[in-house]
């Protein structure tokens, strides 16, 4: 499935993302190429000492997914999109709304937007239990990219292009886990 096909990982400095490129990079020898698209530089320039642009197939772009201009450039050539980013704290999301809703809702748009304006063959969010009945803010962003992604899937016209979410549960050793303070 992913045989010379380009991928961008939103957040792909994650722990979701930088997970899945390791398992991409052993499992696909054949993978065409792999952009990581995130905010921050030193996490980039640490997970590029692992996966070196000299050794793999990877780009390292910093951007942020607010800034559909910068989506646009990322997104050139590309097949797939896995987006994993997101404002993902339950308290800093409570205390910060608007900017829960900047990156988790109108940053989600504007990975739709980009995908269709360049060709993209598949999109693939990351979504959460808590976007069911969801009792705080961070989960009902999720909830509303939910919907985005099913309402772009549903009035795409005859653009050759899927959308399609995945639930996470809380898992196990990721950034932020409630699991360590339990
Ligand atoms: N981990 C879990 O237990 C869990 C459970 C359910 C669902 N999920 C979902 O799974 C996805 C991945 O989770 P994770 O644990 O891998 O998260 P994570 O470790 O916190 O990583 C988040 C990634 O997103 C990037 N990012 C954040 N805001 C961004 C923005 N505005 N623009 C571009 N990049 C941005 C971060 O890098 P920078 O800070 O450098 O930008 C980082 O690479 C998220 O969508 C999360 O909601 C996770």
């Amino acid at each position: 499935m992913l045989s010379n096909k380009a991928i961008l990982i939103t957040g792909g400095t994650g722990s979701f993302g930088r997970a899945f490129i390791k398992y991409i990079l052993e499992e696909y020898s054949d993978i065409e190429r792999i952009v990581v698209f995130s905010r921050d530089e030193q996490k980039q320039f640490e997970m590029a000492l692992e996966f070196s642009p000299k050794v793999y197939p990877i780009r390292y772009i910093l951007g942020d997914v607010r800034d559909k201009a910068q989506l646009y450039r990322a997104m050139q050539d590309i097949d797939i999109v896995i987006h994993s980013s997101a404002m993902k704290h339950v308290g800093a999301s409570e205390q910060n709304p608007m900017e829960c809703v900047k990156t988790n809702i109108l940053g989600s748009q504007n990975i739709i937007d980009v995908s269709l304006e360049r060709g993209v063959k598949q999109v693939i969010a990351l979504s959460t239990d808590k976007s069911v009945n969801p009792s705080n803010v961070y989960g009902a962003s999720k909830l509303i990219l939910e919907k985005l992604f099913i309402s772009a899937d549903a009035q795409k016209m005859e653009e050759d292009i899927k959308f399609s979410i995945v639930r996470y549960g809380n898992i196990f050793g990721s950034k932020g886990s409630v699991i360590p303070l339990l």
